[in-house]
């Protein structure tokens, strides 16, 4: 058959394929073919696996000699908080100096401040900004990444961060899977009356986010930040039941710093992901098996804040528990943009091996929020969203870092990015 683009001389090949979410030992399987080809016909995968094979079924008009190199699927980011405006660097030296993070927002900082800066932005600059942060994610091989609000914490505030995504993901190579996040803080308006919050949450926000699923391609998810200063396990619950009732996919920031609950109102609520659970114990690995939520696991929050405790990978892995990686970029507690960084961290502080790390980053974390048939693996069929690393052995990803190994990037058939340089805007405008 005649192909548009023939990847070919791939020394390792790691498709990832697999059926469903990897669990267990499986997560070790990177699908690892060597001397491996792709072939790609109209932005998608028609052939993968061994180059003799491919060649013999494909002819090309354009190759690609990946040199016996690594080639693997594109990273997928499955949270982070693209969407803000200015930085909190003065925070970072605040801390330093032995303020804790929840001190700071208890004085007024912290969300409540990148809140003030965003409402403050243009529309424009916001946009920039954050075109700039999905920039420096494709370089270093992102080619999928939830984004989410939470930012703006009005109606028109929020809105206005969707609309951002929606203007980014028309025009930046990555695509973006939205997420409302309008429970991140109890805003300045509504200081001790987070019940009322909830009830403006719930009865505008939710169903006019709703609205916007035909402008944002996508139906949105909706996400809470349940924790200690936040919102509780009650009001988590509240939420997020109101928007699976509009359609909506349902994700929770549970127990990053303390155990409140959220773990198991995602088990509950049989949500897609819960998020972070550094605080979960052995009950909450269960339940979360039970119903098969994925435990997005961000180690760069931790590190970002020069904390100790990391979630417990290992013993949620052997209680079946099905794990993505994400990098949690925001200006609070993780200004991290690189998947690869996230890897070589997830490796030492949670004992990740390489594979399971690169497992986490790609086929788990398109499950993590609802992309797994079209991204995260090299199968047939699939989004052709492949990286060509500058290294011939996978394990380099955990065990080298600092750097960019990401050499080339190619999305949807198209090349993006090469050695750290972005080349192309939108490959199909509007396509999702
Ligand atoms: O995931 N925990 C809530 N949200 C972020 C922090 C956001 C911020 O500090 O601006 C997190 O760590
Ligand atoms: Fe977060």
């Amino acid at each position: 058959m005649k192909v548009d683009l023939l990847i070919h001389n791939c020394g390792q090949l790691l498709t990832l394929a697999s059926a469903g979410p990897k669990i267990g030992p499986a997560l070790r399987d990177v699908g690892l073919v060597p001397h491996g080809a792709i072939a790609i016909r109209e932005g998608r995968i028609v052939l993968v696996g061994s180059e003799a094979e491919v060649r013999q079924q494909a002819s090309a008009q354009v190759e690609i000699d990946a040199q016996g190199r690594v080639v693997m699927p594109g990273f997928v980011d499955p949270h982070n908080h693209l969407v803000f405006a200015g930085d909190r660097v003065e925070e970072f030296e605040q801390r330093l100096g032995g303020a804790s993070y929840q001190e700071i927002a208890a004085r007024g900082g912290g969300i409540l401040s990148s809140v003030r800066a965003t409402r403050a932005a243009s529309f424009q600059d916001l946009v920039a900004q954050s075109r700039a942060r999905l920039d420096r994610m494709l370089a270093q091989g992102t080619t999928t990444a939830e984004a989410k609000t939470g930012y703006g914490l009005s109606l028109p505030d929020e809105l206005r961060l969707l609309q951002a995504i929606v203007e980014l993901g028309r025009s930046h190579p990555i695509d973006l899977v939205p997420t409302f996040l309008g429970a991140h803080a109890i805003p300045p308006e509504y200081v001790a009356q987070a019940e009322e919050y909830v009830d403006l949450v719930v009865e505008e926000m939710l169903p006019a986010v709703r609205d916007r699923r035909r402008e944002l391609n996508a139906t949105p998810f909706c996400d809470v930040f349940c924790d200690e200063g936040a919102f509780n396990a009650a009001q988590a619950r509240r939420i997020l039941s109101a928007a699976q009732r509009l359609g909506l996919g349902i994700k929770i920031h549970a127990e990053e710093f303390a155990r409140t609950g959220g773990a198991r109102v995602a088990a509950e609520l049989g949500a897609t992901s819960a998020d972070h659970l550094i605080q979960t114990d052995s009950g909450d690995w269960a339940a979360l098996a039970a119903v098969g939520v994925m435990a997005v696991l961000l180690p760069g929050t931790p590190f970002g804040l020069g904390l100790s405790k990391y979630a417990p990978a290992r013993e949620m892995i052997a209680a079946g528990v099905s794990i993505a990686l994400g990098t949690d970029l925001n200006p609070g507690t993780c200004y991290c943009e690189s998947m690869p960084t996230i890897i070589a961290l997830a490796s030492r502080t949670m004992r990740l091996a390489p594979a399971e790390a690169i497992s986490a980053a790609t086929l788990n974390a398109a499950h993590a929020i609802g992309r797994a048939h079209e991204v995260g693996s090299l199968e047939v069929g699939k989004r052709a969203d492949v990286l060509v690393l500058d290294s011939d052995d996978y394990r380099d990803l955990a065990y080298r870092f600092g750097g960019n190994l990401v050499a080339r990037v190619i999305k949807d058939g198209r090349e993006v990015a090469s050695n750290s340089v972005v080349l192309a805007a939108k490959v199909r405008p509007g396509a999702h």
